[in-house]
């Protein structure tokens, strides 16, 4: 049976409700600016390191763009933030098409109301969670904007660190990836248990008091996710140091600070 949506409730903090306060946004209310509040005194870098997830995730988007891809399914899409997913892909070409899916009714709300892509692409939204891959591929909506003959990017961004061994991890993404064509693309990003190990520990345990598991990931255990795919160079590294733009550019000097004050890894990879 397919796992229900978040209940929406203002009393419990809620891990897109606490991100979106991170990056600066007004989507949150006082249980989520709480615990986002006692993260980032533990994690002072949280609000840089969120943005700097940010940054790779269009890095990454604009990448798959650029290698000839015009779909995208991006789970655990979060609040809207400008630019959106779908801003930097249509950037590149207007007619890219993305599907969006959250199982937080707010994001869904927000993104109904905010995201609207080019006339020539197309976004849209399923609620599911990522952990019923079949709900989601074998949605009406999905199988309307993608055309899973062609190749598709798949980002999860900030979302398998939510989702345990014990419930399927690496089954899940797997069932995702054998779905699509050769030529898509996988990129993640995850909180990593390796980088910063006594920091991170400490979030774990702010989560865990707001009902949240998170289970986070070293970097072996991050490779894993792109077995049976090529991975894309620089490989699995901390999420700065993946293919950097003048964009989002951090000095060589600052770079093995960002490391252990970001602690979060990724990567990118292509089904042969
Ligand atoms: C930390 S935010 C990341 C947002 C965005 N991907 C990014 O990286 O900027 C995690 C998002 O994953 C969503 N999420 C968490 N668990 C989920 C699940 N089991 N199924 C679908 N979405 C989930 C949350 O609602 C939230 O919007």
């Amino acid at each position: 049976m397919a796992h229900d949506l978040v209940e929406f409730d203002t009393q419990k903090a809620h891990s897109a409700r606490m991100y979106d306060y991170y990056l600066g946004g007004k989507d949150n209310f006082a249980a989520d600016r709480e615990a986002a509040s006692t993260v980032m005194e533990v994690f002072p870098e949280t609000a840089q390191a969120a943005r700097a997830n940010r940054e790779f995730v269009h890095r990454a988007a604009r990448f798959a763009a650029r290698n000839g891809i015009r779909q995208f399914l991006d789970i655990g899409t979060g609040i809207p933030t400008e630019p959106n997913l779908h801003n930097a892909v249509q950037a590149v070409d207007p007619r890219c098409r993305v599907v969006y899916v959250d199982n937080d009714p707010l994001v869904l709300a927000h993104a109904r109301a905010l995201m609207f892509g080019s006339a020539e692409g197309r976004t849209d939204f399923v609620p599911a969670d990522i952990r019923d891959p079949h709900v989601i591929l074998e949605s009406e909506t999905l199988r309307e904007v993608l055309d899973l003959s062609q190749p598709v990017a798949l980002n999860l961004a900030a979302i398998l660190h939510f989702v345990t061994d014990e419930e399927g991890a690496y089954d899940i993404v797997r069932t995702y990836m054998d779905a699509f064509a050769p030529g898509s693309h996988l990129a993640v990003t995850h909180g990593s248990s390796d980088l910063n190990p006594e920091v991170f520990e400490k979030i774990v345990g702010v989560y865990a008091r707001a009902g949240m598991t998170v289970a986070l990931r070293d970097k072996a255990a991050v490779t894993r996710f792109f077995d049976g795919l090529d991975l894309v160079e620089p490989g699995v590294v901390p999420m700065h140091r993946w293919r950097p733009n003048p964009d989002f550019y951090i000095p060589e000097e600052r770079l093995a600070w960002a490391d252990t004050a970001f602690g979060v890894w990724c990567g990118v990879g292509v089904k042969p």
